[in-house]
């Protein structure tokens, strides 16, 4: 089966089950300052799993674009991805476990036609948090399901979310093909890394809240969230045994080989080809998404820079010493780009990045991979060492850790950081450990920024003059918003004094805040900006603010702006180039 095949069987068969189907959001959640990256469908969707009505109504489907950089390190086994596309239905408060779970099966028997025999499942065991899911392993067997292919497990294994140290989260049970490999051993089952058990949906019942504390609430209301890998289930259609080996992956990895300069393949070079193909992969769609995050020192910037000077470094293991990361591209955005024509869109700004990238750390890397050799002659190596091949040779600390490594050294990484510090740099582990964190949440103080938001953008259009000014990012904390928008110059400080003042006279005037339901097409010939692609007929809401701005949008927001009190600019910048960046406060 063709991977758009499956996309299109799943999002038919909801259709069919009367869910509505919406676009997948962008690669880099809005609103959300916790997380860098999108990482699972139902993360654009936690406003709605907590109580906020969402335009599609109660029953949504998608395929939804995900990265997640917690599995760097696993990249190169059987069925791991840093980017991935995940199909996910949702109940909001609509359908349970009786339904979910029977469509799960009907749609991997029916419509996959995978052999019931093949398939295994895994419930909750329960644990002082909540019970063991007696109910979801009734529904198996009551499908046929036999006892010997349902496992209990503990959290670790049968419990989703939440994303964060907050949010949504519960029970989940997961499917398995069997591979036909192993068993490794008498206690192998799902779970196990052997390859016999490959993953391919799970569905979540997300009826708890976890509080701060560390407790688990009930949520107001009982959701369903699920996620098929659309890699790992080609892989198990067409009987391969990796997803490196489906027609997702084989024409990239072709490409790759094109330009090496290895006549054999073993280990080590096949690693470095799926290390390429899918972290060039990751690339492609970071800079290609709607956002067009270019490479930087920071957040989603730093991570994609990671991306590419990791291929770059197995490039060279490769032989490779050519610039090839642009004809990698149009391999990667050729087999995607009928499901992301936005790759197509953007293949300009692709190129032109990744060869600045290219050039910019070729310079640098053999001399430092020569430094490196001199630095690691004892049994660590030092952090004042990993700073100097960070700063003049643009090495991440992730790949010289990772160098370090292979020589079974340890990098002095406290020391790391108090480098980094003294210059007055961000921290990266600080980066990093963002992906731990929780998302964010809808309360007061970050509704009313959001509305904030909406002003500050009409704000600059008229003063500035400028009526195609549009977000290209937004990010809010409880603190401050933060909005970046596509303009070519410095503000000067008369004009952001005007700014500020329309946005409170609009706040003084005490404009109603409204929302409205209609299809994209319509919301466009209303008026309404809007900063997303999606598909035809789709329903979206429309945020006016008395009549001075109108923009699509999932909301949250206040009611009148009369609540927002008084806003102030606190900073502005520059972002990338063409790009300015206003950080401000309600006070
Ligand atoms: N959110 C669930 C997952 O990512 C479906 O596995």
């Amino acid at each position: 089966m063709k991977p758009n095949d499956l996309i299109k069987k799943y999002l038919d068969f909801f259709k069919e089950k009367k869910h509505s189907i919406i676009s997948s959001a962008s690669l880099i959640p809005e609103h959300d300052p916790t997380v860098l990256f999108t990482t699972a469908g139902m993360h654009p969707l936690v406003p709605y799993l907590v109580g906020q009505p969402h335009p599609g109504g109660k029953r949504l489907a998608d395929v939804q674009k995900c990265i997640r950089t917690v599995d760097i390190d696993n990249v190169g086994d059987p069925s791991h991805l840093t980017f991935f596309q995940m199909l996910g239905n949702w109940s909001l408060g609509d359908y349970f476990k009786k339904e979910a779970i029977e469509w799960s099966y009907e749609f991997l028997t029916k419509n996959l036609n995978f052999n019931p025999d093949k398939i295994s499942v895994t419930v909750f065991e329960g644990d002082n948090d909540a019970p063991k899911d007696k109910e979801s392993a009734g529904i198996w067997r009551s499908l046929g399901v036999p006892e010997k292919r349902i496992y209990f497990l503990p959290k670790e294994d049968n419990w989703w979310g939440p994303a964060g140290k907050t949010g949504p989260c519960g029970p989940c049970t997961e499917m398995f093909i069997d591979t036909g490999l192993g068993p490794c051993s008498n206690e192998c089952k799902p779970g196990c890394g052997c390859g016999k058990y490959f993953e391919v949906w799970n569905d979540v019942f997300l009826e708890y809240n976890k509080i701060a504390e560390g407790k688990f609430e009930k949520l107001s209301q009982k959701n369903v969230d699920t996620g098929m890998g659309v890699e790992r289930t080609i892989a198990m259609l067409n009987k391969k045994k990796t997803v490196y080996e489906t027609e997702i992956f084989l024409p990239i990895i072709e490409s790759i080989k094109k330009v090496a300069k290895v006549d054999n393949y073993g280990e080590e070079e096949n690693k470095a080809l799926r290390v390429i193909s899918d972290h060039l992969r990751a690339s492609v769609f970071i800079l290609g998404d709607e956002h067009k995050v270019p490479p930087s020192n920071l957040d989603q910037g730093y991570i994609l820079r990671r991306f590419i000077r990791r291929s770059i470094r197995y490039a060279k293991q490769l032989g490779i010493d050519n610039n090839f990361c642009e004809d990698i591209a149009k391999k990667i955005i050729e087999v995607n780009k009928e499901q992301w024509p936005i790759l197509e869109k953007n293949k300009e700004f692709i190129f032109e990045e990744l060869n600045k990238e290219e050039e910019k750390f070729k310079k640098t890397l053999e001399t430092g991979l020569n430094k490196f050799e001199k630095m690691v002659s004892g049994q660590e190596l030092s952090g004042t060492g990993a700073f100097l091949l960070f700063q003049s040779y643009g090495f991440p600390i992730e790949m010289t850790v990772e160098l370090a490594k292979e020589k079974g050294l340890d990098v002095d990484l406290k020391c790391f950081e108090e480098e980094f510090k003294k210059h007055q740099e961000l921290s990266r582990v600080g980066a990093e450990n963002r992906f731990k964190g929780g998302l964010a949440d809808s309360g007061q103080e970050t509704t009313k920024l959001h509305t904030a938001t909406h002003l500050l953008n009409q704000a600059l259009r008229e003063v500035l003059k400028k009526p195609d000014i549009f977000q290209k990012g937004s990010n809010i904390t409880q603190e401050r918003l933060r909005f970046d928008f596509n303009f070519d110059r410095k503000l000067e400080k008369e004009e952001l004094k005007k700014v500020e003042d329309w946005v409170n006279e609009r706040i003084k005037e005490a404009l109603p805040v409204k929302r409205e339901e209609l299809t994209l097409e319509e919301a466009k010939k209303a008026g309404a900006q809007g900063v997303f692609e999606s598909k035809y007929g789709e329903k979206v809401f429309v945020y006016s603010i008395g009549n001075k701005s109108k923009e699509i949008c999932g909301g949250p927001h206040i009611t009148n702006t009369k609540e927002l009190g008084h806003f102030k600019i606190k900073k502005e910048e520059s972002s990338a180039a063409g790009i300015r960046r206003i950080k401000a406060v309600l006070e």
